[in-house]
């Protein structure tokens, strides 16, 4: 992959526990940029690399592969075991252990629910 994203410090976050880097930060964030934190704005990166191929752009598919920002959350209890360990790999979602480490999935998965919180926000907007 062209652009590295793991091992980029910045705002003195913690790497090996992005779950508690990424708590830590959207507690505290300004929210001046699009991306709420670091791992979201490389998460998204990620996504566009390796998934908006199949799961669409802004995380926002067609019918024909599942929408990730509707992934229920079983779905995201499995998110390692599908992307990673190829979980649904017999019904062509293929396996990234080859290109994304642990820490990138989540980075990936933490874009995904910022992106279902923006569409559940807008939504609801809606129906006032
Ligand atoms: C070659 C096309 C393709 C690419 C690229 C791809 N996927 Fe998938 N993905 C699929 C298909 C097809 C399914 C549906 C599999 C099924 O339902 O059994 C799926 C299912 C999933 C699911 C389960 C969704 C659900 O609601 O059940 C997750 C999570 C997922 N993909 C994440 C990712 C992530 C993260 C990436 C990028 C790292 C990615 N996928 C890249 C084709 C792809």
């Amino acid at each position: 992959m062209g652009r590295s994203v793991v091992g980029r410090s910045r705002r003195d976050i913690s790497w090996h526990s992005p779950s508690v880097a990424l708590q830590r930060c959207l507690a505290t964030n300004n929210r001046r940029s699009p991306f709420p934190c670091p791992e979201i704005e490389d998460g998204h990166i990620l996504y566009d690399t390796f998934c908006s191929s199949c799961h669409g752009g802004n995380a926002a598919s067609s019918a024909l592969v599942p929408d990730l920002r509707y992934a229920t959350a079983t779905t995201h209890g499995l998110f390692e075991q599908i992307v990673r360990d190829g979980a649904k790999a017999k019904t062509g979602m293929p396996s990234f252990a080859d290109d994304l480490t642990s820490a990138q999935v989540r980075m990936i998965q933490a874009y995904v629910l910022d992106r279902a919180r923006q569409s559940a926000q807008a939504a609801a907007a809606t129906k006032r």
